[in-house]
């Protein structure tokens, strides 16, 4: 298994990565974001995603997205397909988007917002704490991904203090030494 920062080569992975993330969604019932072929090959050249990959075949992704001009990063579209799940991948995987995005925005804050169990676990070792909605970012094109979530009548309802997903936070400023 090749777990490596995506480049151009690996524009050819978009579709089935597109694909793959609808299904899990489709199966899990929650809203993660759809993602087009077209973005996740934005992602891949701009040198803000990372790629597992079996023998040339599509393991696992995920990628870092930018907001509020940069004081904020998160980890989005996380995917380990079906056959390579339950052996440590998706850990893997953020490890390596991780400290990418620590190179690449060695200022921003690490944040994101989950109900996955998987996905708090390996959080929680890279350092992430649980924090309320408001030290999140309030850049509206954030919250506007959870529009396509079956949850998000409630988080109009809570004027966006609260939802079903816990919101984590990685500031580097407070790293421990
Ligand atoms: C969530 C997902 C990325 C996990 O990938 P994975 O490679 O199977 O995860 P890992 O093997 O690295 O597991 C990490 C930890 O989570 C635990 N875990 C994995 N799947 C789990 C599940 N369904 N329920 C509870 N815990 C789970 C593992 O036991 C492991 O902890 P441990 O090593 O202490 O036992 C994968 O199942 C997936 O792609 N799901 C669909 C998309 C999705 O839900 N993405 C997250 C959007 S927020």
């Amino acid at each position: 298994m090749k777990i490596l920062r995506a480049k151009a080569e690996h524009i050819i992975y978009s579709k089935a990565i597109s694909l793959c993330i609808d299904e899990s969604a489709k199966i899990r019932g929650t809203g993660i974001a759809r993602r087009t072929p077209e973005y996740i090959a934005t992602k891949i050249e701009n040198g803000n995603a990372v790629i597992a990959l079996e023998e040339d075949q599509f393991a696992g992704f995920c990628y870092i997205e930018v907001w509020g001009h940069g004081k904020y990063v998160a980890h989005s579209g996380l995917i380990v397909a079906p056959d390579f799940r339950g052996k440590g991948l998706a850990r893997k995987i953020k490890k390596e988007v991780f400290e990418l995005s620590l190179e690449k925005y060695p200022d921003a804050k690490v944040f994101g917002i989950t109900t996955s169990m998987p996905v708090m676990k390996i959080n929680y070792e890279l350092g992430y704490q649980p924090v309320h909605f408001s030290e999140l970012t309030d850049d509206p094109e954030f919250w506007k991904g959870c529009q396509t979530c079956k949850n998000y009548d409630i988080l109009t309802r809570t004027e966006r203090q609260m939802c079903l997903c816990t919101g984590m936070l990685y500031d580097p400023a407070k790293k421990k030494t």
